[in-house]
């Protein structure tokens, strides 16, 4: 069953979000060039994605190549290319350290602690990161409060700082979206999607750090599905006073039961 098919539901209001959200997304153009999109080639940032190409938005697009996505995830990369015409830059984990990293710890070392998975993390994107977002004003992510408790109060702009040359802005335009909204819309216009949403994968991250969800789950529940809630960031999102923030608001969605 597909994913649209599964989850697409638009919110009474949604035509509204959908002005609002593109209303945003040329004035973070606007304001806080250059502005760049952090794609995990997930169904939000489709949408973020099929936004900026649709009108005609001055925007680049990253992703995070970790090195440990799955395959499908990383066939993204091509198709967006071909369908929107735009580059999607890939940064890389710095082969030497993650290299290291699985020779001392080996390569199912995020499982054994927190601290492990976190400094896999670190390596594979927080260390990256830092050097997509070099010099770039602002940043596009499809992060949606909807999501979690811990990003339950996400802002549609917020304001980072960043040392010299000052602050960037984290823009967040689906901050308001449900994930029926996310779905409906990407039903509407045919946008391009990772095919493990088809498969029970609403939140798609690294392949070890994944898995499909069953029914009834939340729909961050396959994501480093061993650890506590509130561990359960990468650190993308996550400031030092957030990190430790538990997590009681659960975003349920119809799931059908996945045969094992
Ligand atoms: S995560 O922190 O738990 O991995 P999630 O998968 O929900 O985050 O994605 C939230 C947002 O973070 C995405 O919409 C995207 O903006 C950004 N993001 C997550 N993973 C990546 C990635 N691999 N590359 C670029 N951006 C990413
Ligand atoms: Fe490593 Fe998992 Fe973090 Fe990916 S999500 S960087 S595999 S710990």
């Amino acid at each position: 069953m597909s994913a649209v098919s599964l989850y697409a539901k638009a919110s009474p209001d949604f035509d509204a979000k959908l002005v609002e959200t593109i209303d945003l997304l040329k004035r973070a153009a606007q304001e806080f060039s250059p502005l760049t999109q952090a794609s995990s080639l997930g169904a939000e940032d489709m949408v973020i994605t099929h936004l900026l190409a649709e009108h005609h938005i001055d925007c680049s697009i990253f992703v995070l190549e970790t090195g440990m996505l799955h395959p499908q995830t990383v066939a993204m990369i091509g198709r967006i290319e071909a369908r929107y015409a735009r580059p999607v830059d890939a940064y890389r984990p710095v082969a030497e350290v993650a290299n290291a990293f699985v020779s001392t710890h080996g390569d199912k070392a995020m499982y054994q602690s927190v601290e492990l998975r976190k400094a896999c993390c670190g390596i594979r994107k927080m260390e990256p990161l830092g050097r997509a977002l070099a010099g770039k004003k602002g940043w596009l992510t499809g992060l949606r409060r909807e999501q979690s408790n811990a990003r339950a109060e996400v802002e549609f702009i917020e304001h980072e700082w960043v040392g010299e040359p000052g602050e960037r802005a984290k823009v967040n335009p689906l901050a308001r979206w449900t994930a029926g909204d996310v779905w409906h819309f990407i039903g509407v216009n045919n946008i391009l999607y990772n095919p493990l949403h088809d498969e029970f994968f609403p939140s798609i991250g690294c392949a070890p750090c994944t898995r499909a969800v069953t029914l009834g789950e939340d729909i961050r529940s396959g994501r480093w599905w061993w650890e506590q809630e509130s561990a359960k960031e990468c650190g993308l999102h996550v400031s030092d006073s957030a990190e430790g923030q538990s997590s009681s608001i659960s975003s349920i969605i119809p799931i059908k039961e996945v045969s094992a």
